[in-house]
């Protein structure tokens, strides 16, 4: 059975500060939009390629390397270079939708406001790294810093998770900000229900972009 077709490509992406619940809600919609007939493709930052994940790896889990605040958010942007010519554009060329957990809104929140890296450069950068790729949906999951970093301890931390409390909670203001500033495209939804309740919030605003561009029939 052929999928159902749209006018162009969808991208949603989600965001949200530490142990938000991001990968559970991003996943959970793509297996909803697959059951509902539409090609998805789930992805994720930093990763989904395989140069993706080996900078994931020495972002994250690799103990006692120096990575300097320049670093990191080269690294950033490279695995964010390699996924969107890799697997976001050929995706979206063919009109189908792509889910990925954590894109720009990222970088600029942890890398800029959390890491006070200059705002304008990160933008510089990340529009080159993108080819000035914009999500059409991003939903940001917003948790309360301390509750989430919490939830994320008991997976153990990663190295963007041991950073101290100040630097969450400025991620945090970040995301708000850039919240407020695009209103249309980021969607903010408080982290306070269950699971379920929580994903009625997600499937109602992918509905209403995905609405936007269904073709008849
Ligand atoms: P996650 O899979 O738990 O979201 O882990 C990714 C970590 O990397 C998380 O701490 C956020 C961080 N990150 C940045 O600091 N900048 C970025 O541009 C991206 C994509 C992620």
């Amino acid at each position: 059975m052929a999928g159902k077709s749209l006018k162009k490509g969808i991208f949603i992406t989600f965001e949200g500060p530490e142990g938000c619940g991001k990968s559970t809600q991003s996943r959970l919609l793509c297996d909803h939009l697959k059951k509902l007939g539409y090609t998805c493709v789930y992805t994720r930052e930093p990763g989904g390629t395989e140069c993706g994940e080996q900078i994931r790896r020495l972002l994250l889990h690799s103990d006692g390397v120096a990575i300097s605040d320049l670093a990191e958010l080269f690294l950033f942007e490279a695995a964010r270079s390699q996924i969107v010519r890799e697997v976001i554009a050929p995706v979206l060329a063919d009109k189908k939708i792509v889910v990925c957990d954590r894109f720009s809104d990222a970088t600029l929140s942890y890398q800029g406001y959390g890491g006070k890296l200059p705002i304008a450069v990160i933008k510089t950068l990340d529009n080159i790294a993108t080819g000035g790729l914009k999500p059409d949906l991003t939903i940001l999951l917003d948790i309360d810093t301390a509750t989430g970093l919490k939830r994320a301890k008991a997976k153990g931390f990663d190295r963007m998770e041991k950073k101290n409390i100040a630097y969450h909670e400025r991620v945090r203001a970040g995301y708000l900000k850039l919240a407020s500033a695009e209103p249309k495209r980021i969607k903010t939804i408080k982290v306070n229900g269950t699971i379920e309740k929580t994903q009625i919030l997600v499937r109602q605003e992918a509905g209403r972009v995905i609405q936007r561009y269904k073709r008849a029939g």
